[in-house]
């Protein structure tokens, strides 16, 4: 009988003990999956002494390195350890030497990832990580793999949990930012920081694997135009209902013929948009490819569990590309497309802005649009104010970003204008 094949955990937190229970549970239906027997033989951790969620024998802990990167025998390490040091650093140790790597890094893959997919390749070795977006949703292997055929046009997905609760919150309460993150920090669903999530970092990290993937060409995270949520308020919310849609922090990748766009921000879609339907801190990301069409991915982007479960199916995969000896069978062909800048991107626009309402302010306000090329396709002006500055709401039709912003500008030199309270694109057709 073939001697079982050694894995190496680094890290053994939320998704390390994830994994090693979802190994303990399905054991022997995983191995009879893979075709091959396997063994967890070494797990790295800071702390030998902290408890853990699952119980594991405790000569399998070891806060040395060495002891997996320098281990013959192991020939697959699985890195759960986050962040990019000393994560990084060991990926690159263990490909090196030929060693098999599974990790649920974002912010390596996003960073260093064409990198890594080249020193796999050079060492024979496998590289994979569908953990590292969209938690438990398997969207790497289908862009990989089962979408080979497609010429994708469009992703678009809700890839971080924190602000999708957040902003599902506040849709349903009507209430403003800053209270629903306080709730969600008390039930554990934002950090005490959380300048990462609520910002888009997170969902840029994602943005730059996932577009990477899509459109063959690796792209760098500086490349994804970026905004978070904070600045939205519940008139924004409401406003977006009474045009029928609903508030998202989007992460969108399109290809054009002169180049791809990737930017994350709030967004407005039509709640008839399949997006439009996820709540809380669930996931989903969505595909339109040439041949497929529509696709949409859906389930948990967190967890113990529903991380493990992608780590496991990469752990397998590469089990099986053990047993079979052809290694590296995903290949990456990169092509040269630019990014466009955000200023070249086309979509249309809310707008909410006050002015006090005189006559004469209205057409002031649509020469300024107007002389820059940009169309409305709505408008709505809230009550009589008197003196008192009233809201105006706009929804353009397409226009360049570059127009929009210097129609904006223009705007907010009109005396009458006292402020441009939010712009928020908006995706998705027509109403
Ligand atoms: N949590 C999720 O739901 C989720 C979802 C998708 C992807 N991910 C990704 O999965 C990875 C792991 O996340 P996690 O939530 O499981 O993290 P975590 O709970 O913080 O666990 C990190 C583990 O790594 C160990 N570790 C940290 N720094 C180390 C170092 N310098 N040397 C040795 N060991 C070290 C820690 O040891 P001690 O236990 O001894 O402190 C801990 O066991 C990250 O890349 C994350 O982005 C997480």
């Amino acid at each position: 009988m073939d001697k079982p094949l050694k894995l190496g955990l680094l890290g053994f937190g939320t998704v390390g003990t994830g994994v090693y229970r979802i190994l303990q549970r399905n054991r022997s239906i995983i191995s009879a999956r893979a075709g091959a027997d396997f063994e967890v033989s070494k797990i790295l951790v800071r702390d030998l002494d902290k408890p853990r969620a699952v119980e594991v024998d405790r000569s399998l802990l070891t806060t040395d390195p060495r002891e997996i990167l320098d281990d013959p025998e192991i020939g697959i390490v699985v890195e759960l350890i986050g962040g990019l040091d000393p994560a990084y650093q060991y990926i690159q140790e263990a490909l090196s030497r030929g060693k098999h790597v599974v990790t649920a890094n974002k912010a390596v893959i996003a960073t260093y990832g064409a990198r890594l997919i080249s020193l796999a390749a050079e060492n024979g070795a496998d590289l994979y990580y569908e953990g590292a977006v969209g938690g438990g949703i398997p969207i790497i292997k289908p862009l990989r793999e089962s979408l080979v055929g497609n010429r994708i046009e469009e992703i678009m997905g809700i890839v971080n949990g924190t602000t999708n609760y957040i902003l599902t919150r506040m849709t349903q309460e009507k209430a403003d930012f800053a209270d629903v993150l306080g709730e969600a920090q008390a039930l554990g669903y934002a950090e005490a920081d959380p300048a990462a999530d609520v910002e888009g970092y997170d969902a840029a990290h994602k943005l730059v694997i996932l577009a990477s993937l899509a459109f063959q060409k690796p792209i760098a995270i500086h490349q994804v135009y970026r905004e978070g949520i904070t600045k939205i308020s519940r008139e924004d919310i409401a406003f977006a209902e009474h045009f029928g849609c609903t508030i998202k922090l989007l992460a969108i990748g399109k290809r054009h013929p002169q180049g791809i766009e990737v930017r994350v921000h709030p967004t407005f879609i039509p709640n008839r948009h399949p997006l439009a339907s996820v709540h809380d801190v669930f996931n989903a990301i969505y595909v339109r490819g040439d041949a497929v069409g529509e696709l949409m991915f859906y389930g948990r982007g967190a967890g113990d569990l529903p991380t493990g479960s992608a780590v496991i199916a990469d752990i397998v995969d590469v089990l099986r590309n053990c047993k079979q000896g052809t290694h590296h069978r995903v290949e990456t062909l990169w092509q040269d497309a630019p990014v466009l800048s955000m200023e070249d991107v086309r979509t249309r626009y809310y707008i909410r802005l006050h002015a006090v309402d005189k006559p004469g302010v209205l057409a002031q306000v649509a020469a300024s649009f107007g002389a820059e090329g940009v169309s409305i396709e709505s408008m709505i002006q809230q009550g009589r104010g008197e003196d008192e500055p009233v809201p105006i709401v706009f929804i353009t039709h397409e226009v360049e970003e570059r127009r929009l912003r210097a129609s904006l500008a223009r705007i907010a030199t009109l005396p009458a204008v006292k402020d441009i309270a939010n712009v928020i694109r908006v995706e998705g057709g027509g109403r």
